[in-house]
């Protein structure tokens, strides 16, 4: 049976690192502030907010949420994040996603100052990801925790080993298969077009899951030995607790997979934790490099 990879404690630890950081900044008189914008009332979206917001005032950070309304528009929202951009106090901007579709995220995304752009979403941030420049850049929180879990279990030199990522979002995918690239994995990035997906995730000594389709891959797509990272939080409906009862399940049949992978990430408690404590981290990061 594989090794269980606990996100929540691994979080746990980044959390503790992140929240003395934090204290000895603060002495200085710099408290790191992290301002979270949501637009409508999508539920996944409220919960994920409110955890991040209460998250950053555990760490000790200065904490803000503006919640706008579903009909906001574009350049209302343009001009909150251009007054957060400017705000001494603030050195993290959110704007969950996904945004209502009136609104151009695209547009969005691009105003946030680079320099405060914890998600990693911005052209500069995704270029200095995509040229290795990780010194400066602010990574992905998703991509970035699910480095940290691989590493408890392979180390930080990926030399000669497989990596499959099933997915090609620019939330996940994409800097996920930078992150092993830089990392010095062998890369291969599949997706819903890629002809027989099971023979591909074979190869992988590394497969990581981001495609948002509950339970997709099987065991028998899992190379023996292998360190599986399952990224996806599906909610799917679960008759067997009670009638309208739902639970929640990866993008990787656990059971199945965790009888042939070496390493397995759990759902939940897997990568989950891990994204909002290195969205902690990324904030923290931010706020030293403002105070030089
Ligand atoms: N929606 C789903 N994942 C994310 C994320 O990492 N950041 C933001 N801003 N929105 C998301």
């Amino acid at each position: 049976m594989a090794e269980i990879i606990d996100g929540k404690s691994i979080a746990e630890d980044v959390v503790a690192k992140v929240k003395q950081g934090a204290a000895a900044l603060s002495q200085t008189g710099v408290v790191p502030g992290l301002a979270v914008v949501l637009v409508g009332e999508d539920p996944a979206s409220q919960v994920y907010v409110a955890f991040k917001s209460r998250r950053a005032k555990e760490c000790g950070f200065h904490s803000v949420q503006h919640t706008l309304p579903v009909d906001t528009d574009e350049d209302t929202l343009v001009k909150l994040i251009e007054e957060l951009n400017v705000d001494k106090a603030i050195h993290g901007i959110l704007v969950q996603l996904p945004l209502p579709a009136h609104i151009d995220a695209g547009r969005i995304i691009q105003t946030i100052s680079p320099d405060k752009d914890v998600d990693g979403f911005h052209f500069i941030n995704v270029g200095k990801l995509g040229t290795g420049e990780l010194g400066t850049a602010f990574v992905p929180c998703t991509p970035a925790g699910a480095m940290l879990m691989l590493e408890r279990v392979r180390g930080k030199d990926l030399s000669g080993l497989n990596a499959v990522v099933i997915g090609r979002s620019n939330i996940v995918g994409k800097p996920m298969a930078n992150l092993l690239l830089a990392a010095n994995a062998t890369v291969t990035i599949a997706h819903s077009r890629t002809s027989d997906l099971p023979a591909i995730a074979r190869t992988a000594d590394i497969l990581v899951a981001a495609v948002g389709r509950p339970e997709m891959v099987r065991g028998d797509w899992v190379k023996p030995g292998a360190t599986v990272i399952d990224v996806g939080i599906n909610r799917i409906p679960a008759p067997e607790k009670g009638e309208g009862k739902t639970r929640l399940v990866g993008d990787v049949a656990f059971a199945e997979a965790s009888e042939k992978a070496g390493a397995i990430t759990p759902v939940p408690g897997g990568v989950g934790p891990m994204t909002i404590a290195m969205l902690m981290a990324n904030t923290l990061t931010s706020a030293c490099r403002s105070a030089g």
